[in-house]
């Protein structure tokens, strides 16, 4: 199939500029806007030029490539690659088989939430253990076609995993700027294990994000922030897989974790490039989840319909979304007015429980992808979503990115005593009921056995 080429398209003043003319910081000079990747397709004033590809030869074309050995067929990214023409050469594609990510059903969690169907894509099965991956082989791809040497981006720590090992599989050098104390130390040592030069800065997130501003303006490094519209190229294609793994229907309701608020609109573009062009009948409802001590898309949306965004000093200990000043939140108010989705707070409490309900099924994440169940249950005791709809959870990271947090939570000490006070009777036996301390014993068998006998009487979760 021939390779289209593209545009950038400011998502506010939609001026349109040639893919070589973006500047470092990935900013509209006009008004400061962010860019998405246009394709002739995608545009409706398209000139006869677009063609617009078959949606039956697609789907095809799609699942054959999974039993292709060619690495970028292997890919669940670029194997959609006729929707993401962004590398001229692609011999150059920098890949590390992400995608293709699991679907589970969470039958358990949808009955806490109380619903009839409950399913989870799982980003955290990707390569470097979060969804990232599949934005990051998008615009690594594009970084060292373009023949920068250096890349960098400041994270909570899943972007920068995945950054230093696309970049050391593309032979790049990458920086990596990370708020100082406040990621999980499975992200940390990622970064370090792939060879990244690792800058922990006395800040938090969004001070690492004003830094690495400065920088690029003056050094030729290639910014692989949300900000970059080839990462969002990447991390529409979860969309096309998600239908596809449910034979082409689409379910009523998606709902995703929002940090920096970049993911919620790379779905929803997914999902739209799917509608226009024939393989999908209608979109998704996309709901956006925050935890309550970073919500500033929350808050926005409360005081003035999403306006105006006011940031916020962040707290959570969901680090991966401890973002007070999100970079993309004006593509997420779209994507919740496109696709008629809403945007909720959990507290930390909620956060953990879902977490641990997710654990119990056997599918387990980390901390920021829990708040989509806690959320889910908020959106459904409101009536926005009801028994029978079909809703699919995105799960962003794996369980083993923040074990930390989950050992605490186990032990009780994840909370203070406040936090504990703040809890029902009922949320306190539910927590109760999943908590699964590790038991020190000496090495006594007749200790173990009246031990084990005790906790084989005790009843299990329903
Ligand atoms: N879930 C996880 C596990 C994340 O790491 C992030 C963001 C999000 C959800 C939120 O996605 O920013 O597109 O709204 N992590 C970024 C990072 C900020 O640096 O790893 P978003």
């Amino acid at each position: 199939m021939k390779v289209a080429t593209h545009h950038l398209r400011c998502t506010e003043c939609a001026t349109v500029i040639g893919k070589d003319e973006v500047s470092s910081n990935f900013r509209c000079p006009l008004c400061n806007g962010l860019y998405e990747v246009v394709y002739p397709w995608t545009n409706a004033t398209a000139g006869p030029e677009s063609r617009l590809p078959n949606p039956s030869a697609l789907r095809w074309l799609w699942q054959e490539r999974r039993s292709s050995s060619m690495a970028i067929d292997q890919s669940g990214v670029w194997r959609f690659r006729d929707l993401l023409p962004i590398v001229d050469d692609l011999e150059k594609v920098v890949t590390l088989r992400e995608g293709n990510t699991p679907f589970y059903d969470l039958p358990r969690c949808a009955k806490a939430a109380g619903i009839d169907w409950l399913l989870a894509k799982h980003q955290g099965m990707n390569p470097t253990g979060s969804f990232k991956d599949t934005g990051m082989t998008a615009a690594l791809s594009v970084a060292a076609q373009r023949g920068f040497e250096w890349v960098a981006c400041a994270s909570t720590g899943n972007t920068s995993a995945a950054m230093a090992a696309y970049a050391a599989r593309a032979g790049l050098r990458s920086i990596v700027f990370i708020p100082e104390g406040k990621i999980a130390w499975g992200k940390l040592s990622q970064s370090m294990d792939y060879g990244a030069l690792t800058i922990q800065l006395k800040t938090d997130f969004d001070g690492c994000v004003k830094i690495l501003g400065e920088l690029v303006k003056q050094f030729p490094i290639y910014l692989l922030n949300s900000v970059n519209p080839y990462r969002l190229e990447g991390q529409k294609t979860p969309a096309f897989e998600l239908v596809e793994q449910m034979e082409w229907q689409v379910p009523e309701h998606v709902i995703v974790p929002g940090g920096n608020l970049a993911n919620s609109s790379a779905l929803a573009k997914g999902f739209a490039e799917m509608h226009e062009l024939g393989l999908i009948p209608r979109i998704p409802k996309i709901s956006i989840i925050q935890a309550e001590g970073a919500n500033p898309l929350y808050r926005s949306l409360q005081e003035n319909g999403g306006e105006q965004l006011t940031p916020v000093v962040a707290n959570t200990r969901a680090t991966a979304i401890r973002i007070g000043n999100p970079a993309s939140w004006r593509k997420a108010v779209n994507a919740l007015q496109t696709t008629g989705g809403w945007c909720e707070q959990v507290s930390e409490q909620e956060i953990a429980l879902a977490k641990a309900e997710i654990g119990a099924e056997g599918v387990g994440c980390e901390p920021a992808s829990a708040v989509t169940l806690a959320g889910l249950k908020k959106l459904v005791a409101q009536g926005k979503i009801t028994a029978e709809e079909r809703v699919v959870l995105i799960l962003t990271g794996h369980t083993l990115k923040d074990s930390a947090y989950t050992i605490e939570y186990h032990r009780n000490e994840l909370f203070s005593d406040a936090e504990k006070a703040e809890l029902s009777v009922s949320e306190q036996s539910r927590h109760a009921a999943l908590r699964k301390p590790p038991i020190v014993l000496e090495a006594d068998p007749g200790l173990v056995l009246r031990t084990l006998e005790s906790h084989m009487n005790q009843p299990q979760p329903a």
